[in-house]
């Protein structure tokens, strides 16, 4: 009798086995290679390489879809996803991996049940999602219930946003629904050359509108990294993607309710800058590389930059100070002279928003002249835009620190996050210059008269500039008043800021209660 039970339960263990490798083999060999061949992985490799060896657990592999609509007949193995979790450097993290050799990875009603169980669960353990996207968008046999498939992933995308990171590789042809998930999460990574986001593609394009576009100057990696600003990252090939994700989130924590992990460093917090002094040239127009100020502050040069190649004058991104995280954000003085832009505005304003919500203090560079002036970008909104960067550092209650290293004018001196824009430390160097505008423009302005009534208007109006910049183009006025903290030397700033950063590191902050805010957008 036990012989028999045995057999019996090794006959259904095999019939399991059986499912299951069918079920890991995705659509076939046949298709795996037509995978392989266009440079991609597969959606099981996919995870291998993105979680730490031997760490993850799937869940759901049996999961079938419900031969709704024209989908009788039809196989699906693993619904054309892969779920589950595992840990990334020992962290835990939930992942689903869309299947394109499954229907072309399109997302069916179970197939997106299984995604939203595994962000509830990832929610309620606090641990972040990542989603590896490789889809032809609805499952157009399913008719309206992929559309509702899709609507349970969406609807826990805005719910969970803020709660726990969820991250978004798009590393193949996401069309339609499959670039709306993304849309919503906190970051967008793609790889270049693989992948495409586009709402519709090239046919019905041309069909509508008549324009002749390929899938990659409609929606390739380098378009959503440098024009659209859909893309946060970008990166040679799936494993070069999965790298940079692991990266990401050493500075983020598990959810909202903890603070992001502090490393172990062997930079010196005392470590002096001398190479900071030089860098900054007294001529105003002159411009000088923030990244460079940047990487000479930070734990051991490293930076990790957020949407590098978009809105190219205002610099965001991921460092370490003292080993602990923070999030940059910087005028970029050789593009535009720093000026913000409606795209420099959203790219900041997302960031503070992300960094907020994550607990991850924010350091501000300041070398501003001002918004930019131009029909374009007062018609295009800038009000709207830049009311969107006013708003998010006020609205940020994590550690605010604020360096002013040269020029800080008018409304975007309080858009860098000013004192009275909520930041806790104002730090300014001696080449610091805090006035409503550049010398040149206010002696014009203020002393138009005199300087066109004075014997010689040009030698007025030098002097009018130099009594300007006597009065206002210096740290001191600021200082005095108490709109900066400090003035220091540049050599001693990654000292200065590690302080700084350590003394606010349990701040508290308590806001009034509301629903949730209205942010302009
Ligand atoms: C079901 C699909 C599919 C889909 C492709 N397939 N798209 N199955 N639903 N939406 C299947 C194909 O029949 C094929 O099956 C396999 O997936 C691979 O597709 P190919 O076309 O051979 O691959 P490729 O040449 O690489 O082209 C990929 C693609 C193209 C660019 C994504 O397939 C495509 O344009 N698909 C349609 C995209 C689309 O319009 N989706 C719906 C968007 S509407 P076999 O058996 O041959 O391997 C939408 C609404 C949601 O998403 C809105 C919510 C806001």
């Amino acid at each position: 009798m036990a012989d028999n039970t045995h057999a019996w339960m090794d006959e259904l263990i095999a019939e399991m086995e059986e499912r299951r490798k069918k079920i890991e083999q995705g659509g076939g060999p046949k298709r795996i290679e037509k995978q392989h061949a266009a440079g991609k992985l597969t959606a099981r490799e996919r995870i291998q390489k993105l979680l730490d060896p031997d760490s993850f657990v799937e869940i759901g592999p049996f999961v079938e879809h419900l031969e709704t609509g024209l989908m009788e007949g039809i196989e699906a193995p693993g619904e054309g996803v892969v779920t589950g979790y595992g840990t990334i450097n020992g962290r835990k993290v939930f992942v689903f991996s869309q299947d394109f050799t499954v229907l072309g990875g399109s997302l069916g009603k179970m197939h997106g049940r299984k995604i939203a169980q595994l962000m509830d669960l990832a929610a309620k353990v606090g641990a972040p999602v990542i989603g590896l996207n490789d889809s032809a968008g609805a499952r157009i046999q399913e008719g309206v219930d992929s559309l509702s498939g899709y609507g349970e992933v969406f609807y826990r995308n805005a719910i969970y946003s803020g709660v726990i990171p969820q991250i978004s590789a798009i590393l193949g042809p996401c069309a339609g629904g499959a670039v709306y998930s993304p849309a919503m999460t906190d970051f967008i990574l793609m790889s270049r050359g693989t992948s495409y986001m586009f709402i519709t593609g090239p046919e019905v394009i041309k069909s509508v509108t008549r324009e002749e576009v390929t899938f990659e100057e409609l929606g390739g990696a380098d378009v959503h990294a440098q024009k659209s600003g859909v893309a946060h990252l970008e990166a040679d090939g799936d494993e070069a993607v999965l790298e940079l994700i692991r990266e990401l989130l050493s500075y983020l924590p598990q959810n909202n309710r903890e603070k992001p992990p502090v490393l172990e460093t062997q930079d010196p917090a005392d470590r002096t800058t001398p190479e900071l002094v030089d860098l900054v040239h007294p001529d105003p127009r002159r411009p000088y590389n923030m990244h460079q100020v940047i990487r000479t502050l930070v734990d051991d040069g490293r930076f990790l930059e957020i949407q590098p190649g978009w809105a190219r004058n205002i610099i965001i991104g991921f460092a370490r100070l003292g080993g602990m995280p923070v999030g940059i954000v910087a005028n970029n003085p050789r593009f535009m002279a720093g000026a913000l832009d409606i795209n420099a505005a959203d790219k900041a304003a997302r960031f503070i928003r992300t960094c907020d919500a994550f607990n991850v203090p924010l350091l501000t560079l300041v070398d501003v002249t001002g918004f930019l002036p131009g029909v374009l970008q007062e018609h295009q909104g800038i009000i709207r835009h830049g009311a969107k960067m006013l708003y998010a550092y006020a609205e940020a209650t994590v550690p605010k620190i604020t360096l002013i290293t040269r020029k800080a004018y008018g409304g975007a001196y309080l858009a860098m996050n000013s004192k009275d824009m909520g930041a806790d430390v104002v730090l300014a160097w001696p080449t610091a210059a805090v006035a409503v505008m550049g010398a040149e423009g206010a002696a014009n302005i203020i002393y138009r008269k005199e300087i066109q009534n004075a014997p010689n208007p040009e030698e007025a109006l030098r002097r009018k500039i130099e009594e300007y910049k006597r009065a206002f183009d210096n740290p001191y006025v600021a200082a005095a008043r108490g709109y900066v903290d400090d003035v220091i030397n540049p050599e001693l700033t990654r000292l200065y800021l590690i302080r700084h950063l350590r003394m606010l590191w349990d701040k508290q902050e308590e806001r009034p209660w509301k629903k949730h805010g209205n942010i302009p957008l």
